[in-house]
């Protein structure tokens, strides 16, 4: 089977973490025949830069012919004032759009070697792993109308509007119970009925599919304010959580903090199975921007890139073995003390990007 990887580093500390990926497809190809075949483009502003886009439709073609697009980070302050159309998240926004990326996957790992200094307690964030699959490509961030009307009376209105199919529903949550499979087997559903129809709505389609197609699966209902709740005060309770696009976006981001820094986030965007082969679209990304602050100094932390990588080698490739190695070697690195500077404490030992990730890939 093919394995034809497309790498979009962009901008900012981007191309630094994007390196570490390298090295490590380099050395797999090497010394198991992983048989990766890559080949990169441009996006974002250093795309703009280029060729005055954010992305090529040469690369667009890239990307949609490719097994999976891996993504650095765009953005940075070079490329404030250019215009709307061609700024550098128009790059990352046509892509989920044309791969049809409605699936976003975050999870939440807590290392061993991180777990005391979490801003939670120890014993809540400790051995924690969970995956929180947000619907991306629908709900209030794209439903119309949506507009800012005169009212003329001196006041304004401000319309945003929750939309979800049935369609949708079905698929995002078809993918939860897919994950939830080859995990703990267990899928906690979060919207608001109590005061939504499209949370009504919601509801009955994901117990519908698990009824017609998984239930084998374990699944819960929660209130998405409750789920916030919990999220804080007992997160290992959760395995899979699956829920819209508006309460994803957050609740994954209170998931993220439970585990310490940006630079260790990674995450997975899943698209619709092909037709013909079954096979999805996919894009892995790190959570953090480009990070202009630090770029260019060598002490980003490669470890959120080299974990999307790592999602890249169980959701596109089934890989699984490959994975758990590789968050093996992360996990120990962690453990033998070396820190990049975002993580780093007292007794530990700094290191930058590269010996980061030279010593991620040794292990
Ligand atoms: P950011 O994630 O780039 O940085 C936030 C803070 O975390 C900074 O202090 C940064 O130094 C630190 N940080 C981030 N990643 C790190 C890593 N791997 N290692 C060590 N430290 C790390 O978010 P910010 O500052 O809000 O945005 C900066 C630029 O990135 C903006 O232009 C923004 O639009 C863009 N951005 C792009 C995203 C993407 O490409 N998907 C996502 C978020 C922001
Ligand atoms: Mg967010």
């Amino acid at each position: 089977a093919s394995k034809k990887l497309f790498l979009l580093p962009g901008d900012g500390i981007g191309p630094e973490a994007m390196g570490e990926v390298k090295k490590l497809i380099a050395a797999m190809n090497q010394k198991f025949a992983s048989g990766f075949e890559i080949d990169e483009g441009l996006v974002g502003g250093s795309a703009y830069d280029a060729h005055g886009q954010a992305i090529s439709e040469d690369d667009m073609a890239k990307a949609l012919a490719a097994d999976a697009v891996l993504f650095g980070a765009v953005g940075g302050p070079k490329w404030d004032a250019v215009p709307y159309e061609v700024r550098p998240e128009a790059g990352l926004l046509r892509l989920r759009k044309d791969l049809e990326l409605f699936a976003n996957l975050r999870p939440a790992i807590c290392y061993p070697a991180l777990a005391a200094s979490s801003s939670l307690k120890q014993e809540v964030v400790e051995g924690l792993d969970i995956l929180i699959v947000r619907e991306l490509t629908g709900g209030v961030y794209f439903g119309e109308p949506k507009e800012i009307i005169d009212l003329g009376n001196g006041q304004k209105r401000g319309i945003d509007t929750q939309v979800y199919d049935t369609f949708e529903i079905e698929r995002i949550s078809g993918v939860a119970f897919e994950l939830a499979r080859t995990r703990r087997n267990h899928v906690t559903s979060m919207e608001k009925r109590n005061v939504m129809k499209s949370g009504v709505l919601w509801n009955e389609v994901v117990t519908a599919t698990h009824k017609a197609k998984y239930a084998d699966v374990k699944l819960d209902h929660m209130l998405a304010d409750a789920g916030g709740m919990q999220l804080v005060r007992w997160p290992k309770q959760f395995d899979v959580i699956v829920t819209d696009n508006l309460f994803g976006d957050m609740l994954s981001d209170i998931a993220a903090m439970l585990t310490g820094s940006i630079g260790m986030l990674p995450s997975a965007s899943l698209g619709a199975p092909d037709a013909k082969t079954g096979k999805r679209k996919a894009l892995y990304e790190p959570v953090h921007g480009s990070a202009p602050d630090i770029a260019g100094q060598g002490i980003a932390n490669p470890i959120a890139m080299l974990a999307s990588f790592g999602m890249c080698l169980r959701y596109s490739f089934g890989m699984v073995e490959e994975a758990a190695r590789l968050d093996a070697a992360i996990a120990a690195v962690l453990d033998s003390g070396l820190r990049t500077r975002d993580i780093m404490s007292d007794g530990m030992t700094e290191v930058g990007t590269v010996a980061m990730g030279d010593a991620i890939i040794a292990r």
